[in-house]
């Protein structure tokens, strides 16, 4: 069975953006997918609760697709997770309704991979910074999947942006069908 996968697209400057709109555009239309974008969605962020909870209960896999900003997600992100992943909901003794729903976070960074390195200056890995996404997961009972991380994208050429996009596809085809990615 082919899965159901919801693109919550963050980026509070989507003009200005060149790599998250390659990748937009590389996913944005395939067959499964719902692309829903935050900003656009809630330029005040007054957060529809309800809707955001219905495409929730819709959707086996949750991309949450940003730049990182300072370490994190730009704000609107965090202002969602408030609000949406209430208490009786995603977590708590009733709050069961995300379990076993998949997490992909995918993420373009301005530093540069060896940056995120422990001898980098940035200290720590993508992966150790996004700690707190990966406990509310956890938290909600969703499997945290490796992220999908573009690192240094200002230095990035055309052809090069181009490749990462059609890596975003192949790993959004990938959770769109785990069994053909299996058979290969
Ligand atoms: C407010 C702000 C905070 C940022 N913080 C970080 C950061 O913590 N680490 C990093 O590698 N890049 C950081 N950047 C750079 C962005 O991640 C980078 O510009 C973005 O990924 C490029 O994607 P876009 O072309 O879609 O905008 C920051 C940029 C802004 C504007």
């Amino acid at each position: 069975m082919p899965r159901r996968v919801l693109i919550l697209y963050a980026h509070p400057m989507p003009r200005k953006s060149r790599a998250n709109r390659a990748l937009a555009e590389a996913v944005r239309g395939l067959e499964g997918v719902t692309f829903h974008d935050l900003y656009e969605a809630y330029p005040d962020f007054f957060i529809d609760v309800a809707r955001e909870k219905a495409l929730l209960v819709e959707h086996d896999v949750i991309v949450l697709q940003h730049p990182f900003y300072w370490y994190s997600a730009p704000a609107l992100v965090k202002e969602w997770l408030d609000l949406v992943l209430e208490y009786g909901f995603a977590y708590g003794d009733k709050g069961t309704a995300l379990r076993g729903k998949l997490w992909q976070q995918a993420i373009t960074t301005g530093g540069p991979s060896e940056a995120y390195e422990p001898t980098g200056y940035n200290r720590f890995t993508v992966r150790q910074l996004l700690a707190p996404f990966e406990q509310t997961a956890h938290l909600c009972g969703m499997p945290f999947l490796d992220p999908f991380i573009v690192p240094g994208v200002l230095a990035l050429n055309p052809s090069q942006m181009q490749a990462e996009a059609l890596r975003y596809r192949a790993r959004i085809e990938q959770l769109l069908n785990p069994e053909e990615a299996d058979a290969t």
